[in-house]
């Protein structure tokens, strides 16, 4: 029967690139509902809804014609008939994302379009045995599929998050690619936690910590915590 994995954890934990190939090694298929919000964020302000105006944003957020793939492989992000694969990891629309995802009509919006994905894989499943899902984000484990058969805390220290990070965006992990990241991943996981706690693992949510880990032994921390 299907297999629902669910990761959460705050920014630079890996989750979404360690989630990626665990999905891929595993062949399901791969949710990344960060891109979702992002992608939400994009539409709003490509389409000049004022980001301070609850209500405006969440009826564009109901409204927001996204289409996602969910093949890990390939993934893609398309709102409106735009390719906003990159255009949703620009500082900008990092800086403005929280405004969004902190709107509680926004969330319950995206939770449900969430729940869906997640439940057409399910069952899909049904009909070609060993598939399922690998959904990846800041409340999976607790509130958008708590019932999934494998609920995983990526975290990691601040330290190796925001030397991650400053890799990502910078090419760089020294002193001033650090310092010109630190302000930026803080605050957007602070504002975070205003609405979703995400930095201590719920009840019967396994916790695995890569501070020390490089990529390839958090892919085998996390398949190791599938298998067992
Ligand atoms: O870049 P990073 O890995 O930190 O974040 P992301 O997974 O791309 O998510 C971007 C933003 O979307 C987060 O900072 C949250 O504001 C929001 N988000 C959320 O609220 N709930 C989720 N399940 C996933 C993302």
């Amino acid at each position: 029967s299907a297999l629902v994995v669910a990761v959460d954890g705050p920014s630079g934990s890996g989750k979404s690139s360690v989630s990626r190939e665990v999905a891929r090694r595993l062949g399901l298929a791969y949710l990344d509902t960060g891109a979702m919000y992002r992608a939400a964020t994009w539409w709003c302000v490509h389409t000049g809804v004022p980001l301070a105006d609850q209500d405006a944003v969440a009826q564009a957020v109901r409204d927001l014609p996204l289409d996602q793939g969910v093949d890990p492989d390939a993934p893609h992000v398309v709102v409106g008939g735009t390719d906003v694969g990159e255009a949703i990891r620009t500082t900008e629309i990092s800086a403005a994302v929280s405004a969004v995802a902190t709107n509680l009509a926004v969330r319950d919006e995206l939770r449900r379009r969430q729940r869906v994905a997640i439940a057409v894989e399910a069952a899909a499943s049904s009909f070609s045995e060993g598939r399922g899902i690998v959904a990846e984000g800041r409340d999976i484990t607790t509130v958008v599929a708590p019932d999934a058969d494998v609920r995983i805390l990526l975290t990691a220290s601040e330290e190796a998050r925001l030397a991650r990070r400053a890799r990502d965006v910078h090419g760089s992990d020294d002193d001033a690619a650090v310092e010109a990241t630190r302000d930026q991943v803080l605050r957007r996981d602070a504002d975070d936690s205003t609405v979703v706690q995400f930095h201590v693992a719920a009840d019967g949510v396994v916790t695995v910590d890569s501070s020390d880990l490089d990529f390839e032994q958090t892919v085998a921390a996390v398949l190791q915590v599938v298998a067992e």
